[in-house]
């Protein structure tokens, strides 16, 4: 039986020379794949209270919708800046190839609602930890941080866990 690993493809220096991309997209393309996933990342929260899921952009919004839907629960999107049409909090980051900064709407999570927060991949944790600060200023509490793919070269997990968080990733 394939894992979910079997489902993404490595591309070769994209979007810059030496980058080893990790393309989601044919796991996303691909039924079984797809639910493998999600009930994947779903199965060390059974039980658990969660309030909300908040997904980063833009792969985050795939899962994080999904995962959303299946426990039918409230999506939150934390965006890249400009995007939100609302009053936001921002924050930057640095990723693996660039800085950019994340932004979220200032009302979409209340003080002491449980989040889980969703992405595809976890390279430097610069993404997830300016999406973790953005949730614990509005005062939410994160349950954990998910991810299909983690880069453990990168660091981003260790990144996260000594910020405290508990992290799943199903694949390296
Ligand atoms: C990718 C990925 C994560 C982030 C991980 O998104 O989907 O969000 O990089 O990198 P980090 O752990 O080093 O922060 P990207 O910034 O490429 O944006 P996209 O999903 O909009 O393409
Ligand atoms: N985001 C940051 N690094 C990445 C990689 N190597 N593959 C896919 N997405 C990424």
């Amino acid at each position: 039986m394939k894992s979910v690993k079997d489902y993404i493809r490595t591309i070769v220096d994209f979007p810059h020379e030496g980058i080893l991309f990790r393309d989601v997209t044919t796991l996303f393309a691909d039924p079984r794949g797809f639910r493998m996933a999600v009930d994947q990342m779903l199965h060390p929260y059974a039980g658990m209270q969660i309030d909300k899921v908040v997904g980063l952009e833009a792969r985050g919004f795939i899962l994080g919708g999904a995962i959303a839907h299946q426990l039918t629960l409230g999506f939150v999107p934390i965006r890249k800046k400009g995007k939100l049409p609302g009053a936001t909090l921002s924050e930057s980051y640095t990723l693996e190839y660039g800085e950019a900064v994340m932004e979220v709407h200032d009302d979409a999570i209340q003080p002491g609602e449980k989040v889980l927060l969703v992405d595809d991949l976890l390279a430097t944790g610069g993404t997830a930890e300016a999406g973790i600060k953005l949730i614990e200023r509005l005062g939410g509490e994160i349950v954990g941080c998910s991810f299909i793919v983690d880069l453990p070269e990168l660091g981003g997990r260790k990144k996260l866990e000594g910020l405290g968080m508990g992290v799943d990733v199903l694949c390296e």
